[in-house]
């Protein structure tokens, strides 16, 4: 009996313990979201097999942004890459074997990257050439998949022989997916463009990634403020919420807007962040502003300022967590979808994204480099309470990742 409960203890505490590592990557308001890259073998070659490769991005708010994916992997043997459609290996590596007719790519572990939209028209097959754009599952569901077709050879010519390419890896362009191992799963049928032919993969291989901002980031990259129109007091983004200004090397670390020597803003380095000086330090600044307190409504406005030179966010998204969102009446100047938090039935969360054309690019730091919207909620008096905090929001995302949030105690009072 002491045993069993022994037994139960340790299984207990091992449940416990792999749950708590593997919450890292759960994300309560998207717990299905993943990434599916999935093979299928489309026809055998004499030495090998083409594939077509699909990226299938299966999460509502977080999309690849430029400068895009790249999808890397192991081969199991010797396998080569004769070409590749709709997206192209970096590098080609040792084809010395090979006389003649030379393969696009010989490393073991070769990486392929999509093309630009200007690739020639023989160069593209569909879904590809977005420049490695995935959008996310809400924002835009047509383009939230990315393809490209590949000429294997040095393989196995059918499905006893052909071996699973292992570790496959997704960046974009750097860390933050987990993929886990191939599997094979049921070929997939496919329909012809008028509906009247169906054909089926010889194999298909499907591999599951999932993100985590801590594999991403060491550091958050947005913080948000609070403010309320009847008060003088704000809560300001933490200091050092991003990073911390270092004293004596103002001039390289960041960039203060007084200066003369202000950058152009630029889309060349999009993958080194330039900030503005302040006191948090992050290229994203959201601000929540209670504007308006009336008998039945309440209004906030939200002002998303980009600090950073060196890149625009194209298809911006924010993620906002209230109670009170199953009574938002109207949103202003943004795209609106409810989201619902696992646990509970009522929409106390809600993704906003900007509007085409209108404000859906963040731009660079700068005079343009803002957008704003505002939500107007019907106020419920029985959960609406002008204690500390209510009217603030509990957490934000800009783009998938989560801001740094002023502690509570130092959230404005609303009244
Ligand atoms: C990946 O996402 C899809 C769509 O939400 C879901 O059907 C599938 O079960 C997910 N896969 C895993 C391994 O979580
Ligand atoms: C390429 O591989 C061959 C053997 O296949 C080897 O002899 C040669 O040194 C390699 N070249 C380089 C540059 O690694
Ligand atoms: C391999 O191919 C044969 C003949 O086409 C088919 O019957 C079999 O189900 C296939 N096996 C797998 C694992 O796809
Ligand atoms: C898979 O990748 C990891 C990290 O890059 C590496 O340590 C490991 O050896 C790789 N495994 C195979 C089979 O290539
Ligand atoms: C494999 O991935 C595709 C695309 O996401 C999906 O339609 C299919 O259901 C997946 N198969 C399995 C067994 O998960
Ligand atoms: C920067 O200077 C301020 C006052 O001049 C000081 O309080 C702060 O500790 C300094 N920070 C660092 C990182 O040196
Ligand atoms: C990229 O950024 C680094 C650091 O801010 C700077 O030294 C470099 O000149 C930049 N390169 C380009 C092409 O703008
Ligand atoms: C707010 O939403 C809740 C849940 O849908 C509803 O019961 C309540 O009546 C709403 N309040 C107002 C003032 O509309």
């Amino acid at each position: 009996m002491s045993l069993l409960s022994k037994s139960t203890a340790l299984l207990l505490f091992v449940l416990c313990c792999a749950s708590f590592t593997s919450t890292e990557a759960y994300d309560a308001l998207d717990p299905n979201g993943n990434i599916t890259v999935k093979w299928d073998i489309v026809s055998w070659t004499p030495d090998g097999y083409v594939a077509l490769v699909t990226i299938y991005n299966y999460q509502q708010y977080r999309h690849i942004q430029a400068p895009g994916w790249s999808l890397g992997w192991t081969w199991a043997n010797n396998e080569v890459i004769w070409s590749v459609v709709g997206g192209q290996t970096t590098e080609q590596g040792n084809c010395s074997r090979f006389k003649g007719n030379i393969p696009r790519c010989c490393k073991k572990s070769p990486t392929v990257v999509d093309l630009s939209p200007r690739a020639p028209h023989n160069q593209k097959i569909a879904n590809c050439c977005k420049g490695g754009l995935i959008s996310s599952m809400v924002q835009d569901p047509a383009n939230a998949v990315s393809s490209f077709q590949l000429s294997v050879g040095s393989a196995g010519t059918n499905n006893r022989t052909v071996r699973i390419p292992k570790n496959i890896t997704l960046n974009t362009p750097g860390p933050g997916y987990t993929c886990g191992p191939s599997r094979i799963v049921r070929s997939t049928i496919f329909m012809s463009a008028d509906k009247r032919r169906v054909t089926s993969a010889f194999m298909t291989w499907n591999i599951t990634c999932t993100y985590s901002q801590f594999l991403a980031s060491k550091t958050p990259a947005c913080c948000a403020s609070l403010s309320s129109f009847n008060s003088k007091a704000i809560a300001p983004c933490p200091t050092c919420s991003c990073s911390c200004r270092k004293n004596n090397t103002v001039s390289r670390g960041c960039v203060n807007p007084k200066s003369p020597n202000v950058p152009v803003p630029s889309q060349k380095n999009i993958t080194t962040p330039l900030v503005q000086c302040t006191s948090h330090m992050c290229p994203i600044k959201i601000q929540w502003h209670l504007k308006l307190n009336s008998k039945d409504y309440w209004r906030v406005r939200i002002t998303i300022r980009n600090l950073n030179y060196h890149m625009n966010y194209k298809q911006w998204n924010l993620v906002v967590q209230h109670p009170n969102f199953d009574n938002l009446t109207q949103v202003f100047g943004s795209k609106y979808k409810a989201l619902t938090l696992h646990s509970t039935t009522s929409n106390d969360a809600a993704m906003l994204w900007g509007i085409k054309d209108y404000n859906d690019v963040l731009m660079q730091a700068g005079r343009d480099g803002k957008a704003q919207l505002e939500l107007l909620f019907r106020k419920d008096n029985t959960a609406f309470t002008s204690n500390k905090g209510w009217a603030f929001p509990q957490r934000i995302y800009f783009n998938g990742d989560s801001c740094v949030l002023p502690p509570p105690d130092a959230y404005p009072m609303v009244a």
